[in-house]
């Protein structure tokens, strides 16, 4: 262990009732928060193979709920109607009786207090990593190149060889030979598994992205809308696809890459979209990063001029993140795929108490706040989220006072007791089930199982965050 999780003072009630943190924000003229606290999308995998809500997805949030947040974001959940296991969907009007369950279950646990919102996510295709003698044999597309490198290689021509044998040539190399050999995405699919990317405009529907995303993101939310919920955060962070577009590694050559105007144009055409597709009074934001955190990557330089534009075309909040990139994720093993948060940049995102320099505490804040800077320099009053490593009331509480964000996001803070709010507002922070920040949780999620916290879930017959045995307060439907 690298560093410690220092105990916390923590308030009386009247110094919480007193605190910037648990009063109130009008994110739009039609929606106030009850406070600044915020619980940040958090994939649970609790989701049918088919995508549809479980009576597990609706406690999972009832529980969130109970703690009383300003606002619950739900989970990623795709806007396209097609496989991809046990995420939630909102792609077809099927879905819409489920989310239904959890944007009720969500303000009646919290007496009303607590918003509903839901992250809007799109993603491109990724796959396992093969074993290497069924991509030689299957995957691998021989081209004219590879019979080249194998004629310089083995002083014979191979131009004319029938394929089985060229691949069963390419098969017998070593490591080091192979890497003469194949080109980079070949070997990247190879050792870590095929992964599209915004840049591949040769294939079709990468190209058609800019086409076809403003309406799909634009129904998700007309649904998202008839769903119940107030808001919709448009994903525009992490590993995804509008995060690609926004990256600096987006070169694509077709007005929507290159330089920031092209890469910020699909976010502003989502944006517009979505935006006459909802009536005025819910709530459109995104969540972005503040840093992409990998080599040539976006940089807090351009996160501030992104979020100016993206304010500037009226989004009503933008929740900063960091990190969380394929690009240096570790390699998966032999049948599983990637996942963006095992590399620097995934330790930048979800900091653990084992990570390098200054901790993981409030991380995140310094970037958070030269974003923030930008918007009001920018004459901008766009509310911002932080998140990252905030686990205590005088962190949380400093970052509002320094004018790093306007809303504190707690993401497994509040997986490990998600009564934390409730629990400091009321005086009774002694009894917060504290976060561990050794990321159990995320390496349930990395391995796709229903995710749950090693505070917790040992406990008999539990299966969603619970609250110690120890009822604190009537449950909020009898106060
Ligand atoms: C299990 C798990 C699932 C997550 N899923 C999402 C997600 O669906 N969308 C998202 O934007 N961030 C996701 N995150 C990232 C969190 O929202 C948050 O940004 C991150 O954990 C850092 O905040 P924290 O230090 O308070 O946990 C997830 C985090 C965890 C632990
Ligand atoms: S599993 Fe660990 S890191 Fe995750 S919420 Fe629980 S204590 Fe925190």
């Amino acid at each position: 262990m690298k560093h410690a999780i220092p105990d916390e003072d923590w308030p009386t009630p009247e110094e919480a009732a007193r605190s910037r943190l648990f009063s109130p924000l009008a994110l739009t003229p039609t929606c106030t928060l009850s406070s600044r606290t915020w619980v940040p999308a958090m994939v649970p995998w609790r989701a049918t193979d088919a995508g549809e809500v479980t009576a597990d997805n609706v406690a999972w949030y009832g529980r969130f709920a109970a703690g009383e947040p300003g606002v619950v974001v739900v989970e990623a959940t795709g806007i396209r109607d097609v496989p991809s296991g046990p995420l939630l969907r909102i792609g077809h009007e099927r879905y819409l009786d489920g989310l239904k369950r959890i944007a009720d279950v969500i303000h009646e646990r919290s007496g009303g207090r607590t918003r509903a919102f839901i992250q809007l996510i799109d993603f491109l295709a990724i796959r396992r990593r093969p074993e290497p003698a069924r991509f030689f044999e299957r995957f691998l597309a021989v081209t004219p190149e590879h019979r080249r490198a194998l004629a310089r290689r083995d002083g014979r021509d191979w131009e004319a060889a029938p394929e089985t044998e060229v691949r069963a040539r390419l098969a017998a190399l070593d490591e080091a030979q192979r890497a003469d050999i194949l080109g980079a995405r070949e070997l990247e699919a190879l050792r870590m598994g095929h992964r599209e990317r915004v840049t591949d405009t040769h294939l079709p529907h990468i190209a058609e992205l800019p086409k076809v995303l403003p309406q799909l993101f634009a129904d998700a939310c007309a649904r998202a809308e008839r769903a119940g919920f107030d808001g919709v955060e448009l994903h525009y962070a992490h590993a995804y696809t509008m995060a690609s577009f926004l990256s600096r590694l987006n070169t694509r050559g077709d007005g929507y890459g290159g330089g920031l105007p092209g890469r910020v144009r699909l976010p502003l055409e989502v944006l517009r979209a979505c935006r006459a597709a909802l009536r005025p009074s819910t709530v459109l934001g995104c969540r972005m990063l503040c840093d992409e955190a990998i080599p040539g990557g976006s940089d807090v330089d351009d996160a501030c001029t992104i979020a100016v534009e993206l304010g500037h075309a009226g989004m009503d909040f933008i929740s900063l993140s960091r990190g969380g990139k394929f690009e240096d994720a570790r390699q998966p093993r032999i049948g599983e795929a990637a996942y963006p948060y095992t590399g620097p940049s995934g330790h930048a995102c979800m900091p653990t108490i084992r990570v390098d320099g200054d901790g993981p505490l409030g991380r995140n804040l310094p970037l958070a706040r030269r974003v923030r800077d930008a918007l009001r320099t920018a004459g901008l009053a766009t509310p911002t989220v932080a998140a990252g490593g905030i686990v205590g009331f005088r962190l949380a509480e400093r970052a509002l006072q320094e004018g790093a964000c306007d809303l504190v996001a707690s993401a497994r803070q509040s997986l490990a007791d998600p009564d934390w709010w409730l629990k400091v507002r009321t005086g009774r922070g002694a009894e917060v089930r504290r976060c561990k920040l050794t990321n159990y949780c995320e390496a349930l999620d990395q391995r796709h199982r229903r995710v749950t916290c090693q505070l917790w879930d040992r406990l008999p017959g539990d299966d969603v965050p619970r609250d110690d045995g120890r009822r604190l307060l009537p449950p909020p439907w009898n106060r």
